[in-house]
């Protein structure tokens, strides 16, 4: 097992390793004295990880009661949210009790932002169960809810007390949603080093599980210790996000978000290699390597079409964004530029 120890407003341990779903209990007892733990967790991770996650609770001394909501991110809304809020308080919940979010990132925000809000903040642990949620959301803090008029538009801060992440849940994720998982690593790749982003090209993500999800919640770690409430460097997690979440919109979900952010990263290496920001060389090497993992660096939408998006965008269309742009692994940069500059960066990354 391995231990990556966060330091945010809440100092927290991320455990990894083969098997430790099933000592989720014993694990979790050394840092919350059994007490109620409610399992809130989606259909199909309810079907497959459960029952475990439950009996592994139990025999360490917790109650354990369970939500379930169907699966998908259509569930991340103010109405199943309200549900699971109705649903603790019925059970009485108690400001001593634990929240455990067992799946992917749709429930880990979901719980997360539930156990953030409930009798104004209650303890609560993450299990991811998606590659994903292991590299990515369930580390950080941030928790969030759909709104009708755009993704994770209400939400909060609010640290976990322990994240457990056992690598062999991965198993049972269908081919694409892994697949979806790897831009997201590929996207540390980028921004973490030439020696990670070597790694990726040499030996695939599944043959070497456990260490990149190390690498990505190790790097994820020091950005978040140094920007919580993401006003600065925390931003360079959103490579790839700007033009990827404009396809993402335009797609209205047909494709995966980590499918758009593979198409956002490679939009924006092919206009900062036109801008002057990057080579034409690590430009290649990273649409080959996006490639290779069998995800898209193409899409059907115009220039005009993604940026009248990206102006609707809630969070973008107040004047100034700061887009992440590459210039060498582990070398990508924060710029300041108004939304209308969007065009250019849009037109350039578009033209193949
Ligand atoms: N909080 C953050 O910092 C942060 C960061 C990135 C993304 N996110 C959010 O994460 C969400 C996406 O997360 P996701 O891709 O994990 O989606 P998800 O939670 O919907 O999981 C994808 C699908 O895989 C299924 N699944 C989960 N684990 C499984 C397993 N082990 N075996 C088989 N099937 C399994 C789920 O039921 C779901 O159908 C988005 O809502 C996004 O906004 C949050
Ligand atoms: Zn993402």
């Amino acid at each position: 097992m391995k231990t990556i120890t966060v330091s945010a407003s809440k100092t927290y341990e991320v455990l990894v390793g083969s098997g430790l779903l099933d000592q989720t209990g014993e694990l979790t007892a050394r840092v919350v004295k059994p007490c109620k733990a409610a399992i809130i967790t989606d259909s199909t991770v309810d079907a497959l990880y459960t029952e475990r996650t439950r009996r592994s609770l139990e025999q360490a001394g917790f109650e354990t009661l369970l939500f379930v909501f169907p699966a998908g991110e259509s569930s991340k809304n103010l109405t199943v949210f309200g549900q699971a809020l109705n649903f603790l308080a019925e059970h009485r919940l108690s400001r001593s009790d634990l929240i455990v979010a067992l799946g992917g990132g749709v429930v880990g925000d979901l719980a997360g932002f539930v156990a953030a809000v409930y009798l104004r903040g209650i303890r609560f642990i993450q299990i991811p169960t998606t590659l994903l949620a292991a590299v990515d959301s369930s580390v950080g803090g941030k928790t969030a809810v759909d709104l009708d008029t755009g993704k994770n538009l209400a939400g909060a801060f609010w640290q976990p007390e322990l994240v457990i992440c056992d690598p062999d849940t991965l198993a049972t994720l269908p081919e694409r949603t892994f697949r979806e998982g790897c831009a997201e690593v590929l996207k540390y790749g980028l921004l973490i080093g030439e020696e990670f982003l070597r790694s990726l090209e040499e030996t695939p993500v599944s043959d070497q599980l456990e260490a990149v999800i190390c690498t990505c919640i190790a790097y994820k770690r020091d950005i978040v210790a140094g920007d919580e409430f993401d006003r600065g460097q925390r931003q360079l997690l959103n490579l790839g996000h700007t033009i990827g979440h404009a396809v993402e919109t335009k797609a209205d979900y047909r494709l995966f978000h980590g499918e758009c952010v593979a198409i956002g990263m490679a939009a924006v290496i092919r206009a900062a290699v036109q801008m002057g920001h990057c080579s034409a060389a690590l430009r290649d090497r990273v649409l080959a390597l996006i490639r290779k993992y069998g995800l898209p660096t193409e899409t059907e939408f115009t220039a005009d079409e993604l940026y009248a998006v990206c102006c609707s965008d809630k969070k973008i269309a107040s004047g100034t964004i700061r887009l992440v742009v590459p210039a060498a692994p582990g070398g990508c940069r924060l710029l300041p530029m108004p939304v209308s500059d969007l065009r250019e960066w849009l037109e350039k990354g578009l033209a193949v």
